[in-house]
């Protein structure tokens, strides 16, 4: 391993130097340690997290190269309430995000911080998000007291020498502090998952592009390239620069023809984007392919002609363990057979993992996510809900062959898509753009456990992007507003929301595999050879505009009840957006106003259902 002193570092940018410096005094680290991004320190570090306990070497039979490990209860997901966005001026930041005036947080974080890696090593991570020179791509440098954190950051991210030679003497990165928050005293034995469980900041300078992350080791959390410089920093970036940094997969699908068309797609959190992005047809559509590019975030930008390209930051995926399986997602099974790290899930007595929903029964004398053997009468999961593995993207059997692409991937479409139990049809198109964007705006979730707090209450969940924006939300909203107005001819917009129940709880919908048949029927919408329907929301499939082939099971009036639309929840449904709207009064575009009367007139008629209409009708 490539160790340093302070004042021999592997860069002759100032700029960084000094900060490396900088920190260093202020947080009094034992030792300063350059990340190169080699596979012998990766081994190196993971060696050292074996020795102390937090990593478990799993069986090298089964799953090599592996380890899992269990963090503190106190940390196991995104801290929503620790998060802030502090901008200059509170009217920045918006009514969505906690906020802080900059001075008076760095005030708060100085005695914080001061000390808060005493007795740990610090090391430095240069890292691109996007592949390594793109136009598209921005570099960080993460430092940080977890080596749990720096393994994880090689795989998400591309990191190490190769960063710093890009980045060069003057080049302009975002600073990524994060500390774990627990200093040891002199003799003091460390802990397997360090974190202070009682303190915790995520905060985010957006002017100055620097982030700071304090207390936590968990995903989000701690992997600073992921939601605080991507997403929050980024999506600043974007706004300013006129292009789009946003919480959603993209994916290729390739036609029996050989035509491939990309599109991204926003789903909250643990609400499907990795599922959807390794989506495996089923196999009456074997002429199909699904690619994928990414899982969780995408960078946009227009070319020249006014086509969007897109990029995939991370190079890895961070990805919900529970309900993952052979059937569900194949590809995300064939992904983490080996070099994958896994948090927080249950470990079995020959040293391989399990999760809720991998195999129907329960392995015998397992360990769970509290590190103690499971006692099935507790009624607790083995694994945490919000469970998790680390894998390299290139372990994907349908990685696309763009992804290293420097100028991205065309995008023809975007979908947004909500957890919503009841009143959201399966599938329907906007419109247009702007009706798009207000039901992407307007978009409801139930939540999950990715981040703390109660689950399964419906919340509005703009672009999936509520924890993610950077900026005041309606701004944001204004922005994908002028963005489209600013293309020729802006792609089509569709919703899904394969979580719809019927009265007993049950899913309406198959999902996973079968979510093909509503993507093909978009992008044949995209190429105009599907036809539609018009529905008070939107374009509507007909029943026989759905490829049904292998799926005898269901029927039209399964169809039927999936795609209703209930006149009464629906105007309820419009009627709860004057709460979000209300929130944002200030900023919010004029236009939806008047689309949200629009569809409440539509909908205002004397029966209570609109049910898809005979196809006759219609031919
Ligand atoms: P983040 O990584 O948190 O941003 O989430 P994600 O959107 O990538 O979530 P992921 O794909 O890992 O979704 C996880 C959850 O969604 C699991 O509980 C899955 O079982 C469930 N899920 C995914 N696709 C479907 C589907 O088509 N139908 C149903 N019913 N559940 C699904
Ligand atoms: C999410 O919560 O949307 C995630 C996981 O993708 S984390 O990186 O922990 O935010
Ligand atoms: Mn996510």
């Amino acid at each position: 391993m490539f160790t340093e002193t302070i004042t021999d570092m592997k860069t002759n940018h100032q700029e960084l130097k000094n900060w490396v410096a900088e920190i260093k005094d202020l947080t009094t680290p034992e030792e300063v340690i350059w990340c190169d991004g080699s596979q012998e320190q990766y081994d190196d570090l993971c060696a050292q997290l074996v020795a102390k306990g937090t990593f478990i070497k799993l069986n090298e039979t089964k799953r090599p190269n592996s380890f899992a490990c269990f963090s503190d209860p106190s940390d196991v997901a995104r801290v929503e309430d620790r998060t802030f966005i502090c901008s200059r001026k509170k009217e920045n930041a918006g009514p969505t995000n906690n906020w802080k005036d900059p001075r008076e947080m760095k005030a708060e974080l100085e005695p914080v911080l001061r000390g808060s890696m005493k007795g740990r090593k610090m090391y430095v991570i240069p890292f691109s998000m996007g592949p390594v020179g793109s136009p598209m791509s921005q570099i960080g440098v993460q430092i940080t007291d977890s080596e749990y954190c720096v393994v994880n950051m090689f795989i998400m991210t591309r990191a190490g020498d190769r960063v710093l030679k890009v980045l060069g003497d003057k080049g302009s990165f975002v600073k990524c502090l994060h500390t774990v928050g627990a200093p040891l005293q002199p003799g003091q034995q460390d802990v397997k998952w360090p974190c202070n469980p009682t303190l915790k900041y995520i905060v985010h300078y957006p002017e100055e592009r620097s982030i700071v992350s304090y207390g936590s080791g968990y995903g989000g959390n701690a992997l600073l390239g992921k939601k605080c410089f991507a997403l929050r920093i980024a999506s600043t970036m974007a706004q300013e620069e006129g292009w789009l940094a946003e919480h959603m997969l993209i994916m290729g699908v390739e036609d029996p023809q050989g035509e491939k068309t990309y599109l991204a797609a926003a789903f909250p959190s643990a609400c499907g984007k990795t599922n959807f992005a390794m989506l495996i047809p089923p196999k009456e559509f074997n002429d199909w392919k699904i690619t994928t590019i990414g899982d969780d975030i995408a960078w946009i930008r227009p070319g020249k002609d006014g086509q969007l390209f897109a990029i995939n930051p991370e190079a890895g995926y961070f990805g919900v363990a529970p309900g993952t399986n052979e059937t569900t997602n194949p590809n995300a099974i064939r992904s983490i057979a080996r070099n994958t790290i896994f948090t927080n899930v249950g470990v079995t007595p020959d040293g391989d993992v399990w999760w809720e929903g991998l195999t129907k029964e329960v392995p015998k004398d397992i360990i769970g996510w509290n590190g103690k053997k499971w006692d099935p009468a507790s009624g607790k999961p083995v694994a945490h809900p919000n469970s998790r593995f680390t894998a390299p993207a290139s372990q994907n059997p349908c990685l696309d062959d763009q992804v290293e692409n420097p100028n991205g991937v065309p995008i023809s479409a975007f979908i947004f898509g909500g957890r919503r139990s009841t009143t959201v049809p399966l599938v329907y198109q906007a419109i247009n753009w702007s009706y798009g964007i207000y039901a992407a705006s307007t978009m409801g979730s139930e939540t999950t456990a990715a981040a703390f707090g109660e689950q399964g209450k419906v919340r509005r969940d703009p672009f999936a992007m509520l924890p993610f924006c950077g900026y005041h939300m309606a701004d944001y909203f204004n922005h994908w507003l002028q963005f489209g107005r600013d293309l020729p001819a802006p792609p089509r917009i569709f919703n899904v929301n394969w979580f719809r129940k019927d009265e007993k709880g049950n899913f309406l919908w198959p999902g996973f595999g079968d979510n093909m048949r509503i993507l093909k029927w978009i992008i044949q919408r995209v190429k105009g050879k599907a036809s539609a329907v018009e529905s008070p929301i939107g374009w509507m499939p007909h029943y026989s505009d759905i490829d049904w082939s292998g799926l005898d099971t269901f029927s039209k009036k399964q169809f039927d009840d999936i795609m209703m639309i209930d006149r009464e929840a629906w105007k309820q449904e419009l009627l709860s957006h004057a709460e979000l709207f209300e929130r944002m009064y200030d900023k919010l575009p004029k236009e939806y106003i008047f689309m949200r009367e629009l569809m409440l007139s539509g909908l205002w008629r004397s029966k209570e259902q609109w049910k898809l209409e005979p196809e006759a009708e219609y031919a």
